[in-house]
């Protein structure tokens, strides 16, 4: 799947709004400005697919991306959907939209029987917070299996990256639904991509 182009099918504002469940897809999910578009751009090779900001809180919709050629009538369906998210976390935006995204969000990870898995991504810097941790019961509770990906490792010194990574695994440990191989990303310096390209490949099935 990766190596052809990607397009971008829909935006998703509410539930009632979501593709029928088709195509197995796979949701990248993480705080405001973590990089969940970069990488999605980084991973399919295309810059402006997905857009990214400075700012946080630029992705405010669920927005699905499918590899180009298929017309997604009858049997014509792309084989897979890479699903960028909406940010959690971001707190000086409208309350009411807050809560809005936080509501999609959650019903998303929650609902949809096509979801194979979520990466959640953690910024390099940061390590897991509070509200990421939240995130993490919460689809403990779902039993929707994820896999953590730290991004922006380009903005860490190389020799704290495994320091971090067992951190991190020591703090999935008590999740049952983390998958328990850890990934190291940087968008930027195009690191990492490779294997979660290939996760990506397996949990999908192509
Ligand atoms: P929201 O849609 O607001 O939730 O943000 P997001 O998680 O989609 O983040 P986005 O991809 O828009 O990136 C946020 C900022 O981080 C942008 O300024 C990116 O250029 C920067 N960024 C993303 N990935 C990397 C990376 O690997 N390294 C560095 N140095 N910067 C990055
Ligand atoms: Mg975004």
């Amino acid at each position: 799947i990766f190596g052809n182009p990607w397009i971008f099918i829909r935006g998703v504002p509410a539930m009632k709004f979501l593709p029928p469940e088709g195509p197995p897809e796979v949701a990248f999910a993480g705080r405001s400005n973590v990089g969940k578009s970069s990488l999605i751009n980084a991973l399919v090779g295309q810059k402006g697919l997905a857009r990214t900001s400075n700012t946080p809180g630029r992705t405010q919709e669920l927005n699905y991306f499918v590899p180009d050629g298929y017309s997604g009538e009858g049997d014509d369906l792309p084989p897979a959907a890479l699903v960028d998210m909406p940010g959690y976390g971001y707190a000086q935006a409208p309350k009411e939209q807050v809560d809005a995204w936080t509501k999609l969000v959650f019903d998303y990870l929650r609902g949809r029987a096509t979801l194979k898995r979520v990466y959640v991504l953690i910024d390099s810097r940061h390590g897991i917070k509070k509200n990421d941790d939240e995130v993490l019961t919460l689809l403990d509770k779902a039993a929707v299996s994820y896999q953590i990906v730290l991004t922006k490792t380009d903005k860490i010194k190389a020799a704290g990256v495994p320091k971090l990574l067992a951190e991190t695994a020591a703090k999935i440990a008590k999740h049952p639904a983390a998958y328990p191989e850890i990934l190291a990303t940087s968008s930027e310096k195009a690191s990492g991509l490779d294997e979660l390209r290939a996760e990506i490949a397996r949990t999908v099935g192509v």
